[in-house]
């Protein structure tokens, strides 16, 4: 959620619009950190050693980078040309350029063949921005479809529960909470009726089984998830964040610890601003 986005109903828009903020979310917050550190440990566990790894909505390109600094080759493919010209600079300025390819496109219409790749990553939400239930149903066959038999495909998603529970520690959108609840759909249809402002774009937050079964649904098999932000998932607001301005680094490092010990319990899983879903293709 962009706590100080622009704002914007079109997912599209926003993330144009978004430019290098999208860079900086996941370093120097804690709650930037923790889904980072914790995805990064998923993909250590499920990625083959060497191989092709598709990037689907991958913005500004910090786990495209990653992979290709670990010796993948990567195509990253986004939606927003905005994020793709931010991504392109970071992958110049490391000298990557020859391990990264970049694509504008939908995870709706991935328009690359069957088994193209050994592995596929969806991180970060570009399946919480597209709307309609039916096409994220088809965005998980083509994450499947082009990936190789067998081969790992990770997604990561916005958590229902932690938006409604930051909502409302933070006094936002709160005659609006019931409906959303119902339905996990945040958007103008939404928040008009109530003269709220979206401050983020149009998203759909999910239950952690509702992902769970979105993805076994559509043929990836040993499916599990885990919590990315997990019980610090509030310092995903600012304010809130703000009061760990004099934490030492010792206590920073034993929240971040006690974070990844409780990440997989399914009941934090569903808690978590961010969750993560990994199965097999
Ligand atoms: C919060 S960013 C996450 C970026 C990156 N994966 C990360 O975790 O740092 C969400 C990204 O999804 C992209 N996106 C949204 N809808 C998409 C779609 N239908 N197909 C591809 N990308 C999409 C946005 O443009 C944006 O760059």
């Amino acid at each position: 959620m962009g706590d100080d986005a622009s704002q914007s109903d079109d997912p599209q828009a926003f993330y144009d619009a978004y430019g290098d903020r999208e860079w900086d979310r996941l370093e120097g917050r804690i709650d930037g950190r923790l889904e980072f550190t914790r995805t990064v440990s998923v993909l250590e566990e499920r990625l083959p050693p060497s191989g092709h790894v598709l990037d689907a909505g991958g913005g500004a390109g910090r786990y495209s980078i990653w992979l290709a600094e670990q010796g993948y080759d990567v195509t990253m493919l986004d939606l927003s040309r905005g994020q793709l010209d931010v991504a392109r600079e970071r992958i110049r300025e490391r000298g990557l350029e020859s391990s990264v390819t970049l694509l504008q496109g939908s995870i709706t219409d991935l328009g690359l063949p069957a088994n193209a790749v050994d592995a596929t990553c969806c991180l970060g939400g570009p399946l919480s921005h597209v709307l309609e239930a039916s096409d994220r149903d088809w965005a998980v066959r083509e994450l499947r479809r082009v990936t190789a038999p067998g081969g790992p495909v990770l997604v990561s998603v916005m958590g229902l529960l932690g938006a409604i529970q930051l909502y409302l520690v933070t006094g936002h959108n709160l005659e609006a909470l019931p409906e959303l609840v119902a339905d996990g759909d945040y958007d103008a249809g939404l928040l008009e009726p109530y003269g709220y402002d979206n401050e983020f774009t149009a998203t759909h937050f999910f239950r952690r089984e509702e992902l769970r079964t979105l993805l076994e649904r559509n043929g990836l098999t040993n499916v599990s998830t885990t919590g990315l932000e997990g019980l610090a998932s509030v310092f995903h607001d600012e304010r809130l964040r703000d009061r760990l301005h004099d934490v030492s680094d010792a206590e920073r490092e034993a929240i971040e610890r006690t974070v990844h010990l409780t990440s997989d319990e399914p009941a934090v899983a569903d808690l978590s601003i961010h969750l993560l879903a990994a199965g097999e293709a």
